[in-house]
């Protein structure tokens, strides 16, 4: 049987490619050229994996790869080239290459990709390549939409040791630098128009490194720095932040705006931050149901009920039934979450035993161990007050009141994924 093919034009690098995946465990490889024949080898060989060397020119190698990922879907497809740039990278990606290595190919890193194809076939249906992004939103300010991204991102990359950054879409005044107390060189902006000039590294190095092991990436200063950044270019940010840490998240401004909606639309999970207030409370009804119209998963929608105040009047029970919300997380009122954003240590960051830092590190391991099941659980426990009525039907008033539709610029791409 036939465990791998080489796609590779130059003799030399194609043998040396062979032998460095026998040197990391893989014996029975076949070498091939470009040429029109391959569709029928690939047929018939079905190997394991396929390896497409990726270089000039471009053209002939994606259609290698698209052509390997179609005729042999259950290959797993490996890209290596010498370009080791974001933008290649994505190329080959999008194509349909599981993998992008850097060439020569090391039998060292050729070993990994073998073993996570080891526990791909024990634990299949999850993408390899990609991580896990987390758009927290919400449709007013000081609801601690902030507070929850930044102390998520510090669980994550703490005690869920899961590599993760934290990328600030707030349009306004973003202000996840000042939560973490960091202040890096570079913002969302600057690398959102600049990342066909980056390779990994140098995107990487981009970031600032909190205490807490997550990644930073500030909003620019000044609001003007948003107006030559185009939602694609922040879609490919997103995309570049995915293919190299496990988490991605992203905080957004209190308003919705084409920026909300490209974070919204490249989410795996739409976190949607409320407070207790009946204002937040109606804004959260309007979101949800502008999404549900846009026909947004509901599997990808949490609902975050956040005590932004200490006796907010109605509780995050009545709140789950008057938004008839399939998922709800509570966080409740909490003042060391509060100090940890003044002192620039988010509180779910350390062992902080208080009720906010503990729920945010839940929700953290959550994601990290089992996201599948977050939905599958309403995680509000205890009364709905006497006001559940009462909520519910002055929620029901405003919505007939206020048309929906209130943002037409909403592009959620990729939905029916
Ligand atoms: N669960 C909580 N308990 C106590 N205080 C909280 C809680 N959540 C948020 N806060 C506080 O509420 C205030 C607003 O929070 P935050 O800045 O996170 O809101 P935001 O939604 O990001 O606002 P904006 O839209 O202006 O960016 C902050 O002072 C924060 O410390
Ligand atoms: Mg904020």
């Amino acid at each position: 049987m036939t465990t791998a093919i080489v796609i590779d034009s130059r003799p030399r690098e194609r043998q040396q490619a062979m032998d460095a995946l026998r040197q990391a465990g893989l014996s029975g490889a076949t070498g091939l050229d470009f040429t029109i024949a391959n569709t029928a080898h690939l047929r018939e060989a079905a190997p394991a994996f396929v390896f497409v060397a990726f270089e000039e020119p471009h053209q002939r190698a994606l259609q290698a790869i698209e052509q390997a990922a179609a005729v042999c879907p259950d290959s797993v497809v490996v890209a290596y080239s010498s370009d080791t740039s974001v933008a290649a990278f994505q190329a080959a990606v999008r194509a349909g290459a599981r993998f992008m290595l850097e060439s020569p190919l090391s039998p060292a890193e050729l070993g990994r990709v073998l073993n996570l194809h080891t526990r791909k076939a024990a634990a299949p249906a999850e993408p390899l390549l990609r991580g896990r992004v987390i758009a927290v939103v919400g449709q007013k300010g000081g609801i601690g939409k902030t507070t929850i991204s930044t102390n998520l991102a510090a669980a994550l990359a703490g005690e869920a040791h899961s590599s993760t950054v934290i990328v600030d879409f707030d349009t306004n005044f973003g202000d996840v630098g000042l939560a973490f107390d960091v202040h890096g060189d570079y913002t969302a902006g600057d690398l959102a128009s600049g990342l066909d000039s980056l390779d990994r590294e140098s995107f990487k190095d981009s970031l600032v490194l909190h205490e807490s092991g997550a990644y930073v990436l500030p909003a620019p200063r000044h609001v003007g720095d948003w107006l030559h950044v185009e939602p694609e270019q922040l879609e490919a940010l997103v995309d570049a932040a995915a293919s190299m840490f496990d988490h991605v998240i992203i905080d957004t401004p209190g308003a919705f705006n084409d920026t909300v909606a490209a974070a919204l639309a490249l989410a795996d999970h739409a976190f949607i931050v409320t407070s207790l207030e009946v204002t937040s409370i109606k804004n959260t009804a309007l979101l949800l149901d502008l999404l549900k119209e846009e026909e947004y998963p509901e599997e990808r929608i949490l609902v975050i009920v956040n005590n932004t105040s200490p006796d907010p009047g109605v509780t995050a029970m009545d709140v789950a039934h008057g938004l008839n919300a399939p998922s709800v997380w509570e966080v409740k009122f909490d003042n060391d979450l509060r100090h940890g954003t003044q002192v620039g240590r988010p509180a779910a960051t350390g062992k902080d035993k208080s009720a906010g830092a503990q729920s945010l590190r839940a929700l953290a391991l959550r994601i990290a161990t089992s996201p599948d099941q977050i939905d599958r659980r309403a995680a509000v426990r205890g009364q709905a007050s006497q006001n559940t009525a009462q909520l519910a039907d002055r929620l029901r008033k405003a919505m007939t009141r206020v048309p929906l539709g209130m943002a037409p610029n909403l592009r959620l791409k990729g939905n029916a994924a």
